[in-house]
């Protein structure tokens, strides 16, 4: 696990009433919109509270699940007071078997988080989503591929532990995931912004690939 994603180095009140992880990203809104309509969702990974707002406004309950329990301590923070009786957190490792039965929720929703991680995790955390959820619900999810940290000296910034993806590579690992599923893939592009993770500020952009599914069984 590299310092950006890890528990020790994110400082979560550094920004006390937005996500540390910047701004929501607009097709992911409209993919909530689009598809998020009732239901039980389990957002996962979800960190801070981005987008979670966005599914509680939509659905009938989000479990939200991370394995960094200040994030989701900000992220039930950041929710509105009258949507709270639909939210529940959950603390637990997504490269493990999620801790639930086959076919038990409505939805499914993880942004950011997946492309951390090596081919053959990505693919069991997906077969996981797909696990959980019931046949003909939905799955929102997105994978990061050629992101550039630039540090003030215009140098590149490389996380030693993360799997760097190109946009090939993604597409190809996000194919054989969701292979016998109904899905469509979008592509939008992370323009440049500033991000301070920790001690370490930088310019961050990346491509961004948003899947849309339907699980069959
Ligand atoms: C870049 S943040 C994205 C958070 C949120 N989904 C979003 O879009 O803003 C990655 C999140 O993944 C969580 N995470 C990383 N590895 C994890 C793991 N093995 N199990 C559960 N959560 C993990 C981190 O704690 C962090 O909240």
């Amino acid at each position: 696990m590299d310092e950006e994603h890890s528990h020790a180095s994110v400082d979560y009140e550094s920004i006390p009433n937005r996500s540390n992880w910047g701004e929501e990203e607009a097709p992911v809104v409209e993919a909530i919109n689009k598809v998020v309509d009732g239901g039980i969702w389990l957002n996962l990974a979800a960190g801070d509270g981005r987008f979670n707002n966005n599914l509680l406004a939509r659905a009938a309950k989000v479990i939200a699940a991370d394995n960094d329990e200040r994030a989701l301590n900000k992220l039930l923070r950041l929710a509105p007071v009258e949507l709270k009786n639909r939210l529940e957190i959950e603390i637990f490792n997504i490269t493990a078997p999620l801790p639930y039965p086959d076919s038990c929720f409505d939805g499914c929703f993880c942004t950011a988080t997946l492309y951390i991680f090596e081919p053959a995790s990505v693919k069991f955390m997906v077969s996981e989503i797909i696990r959980v959820g019931r046949p003909g619900s939905a799955i929102i999810v997105d994978f990061r591929t050629d992101i550039r940290r630039v540090l003030p000296d215009g140098t590149l910034y490389i996380y030693p532990e993360e799997y760097s993806y190109n946009m090939c590579e993604g597409r190809t690992l996000i194919e054989q995931c969701f292979a016998g599923q109904s899905y469509e893939i979008s592509r939008y592009e992370k323009l440049p912004a500033p991000r301070t993770i920790g001690t370490i500020s930088y310019i961050y952009e990346s491509q961004c690939l948003l899947i849309t599914a339907r699980v069959k069984k």
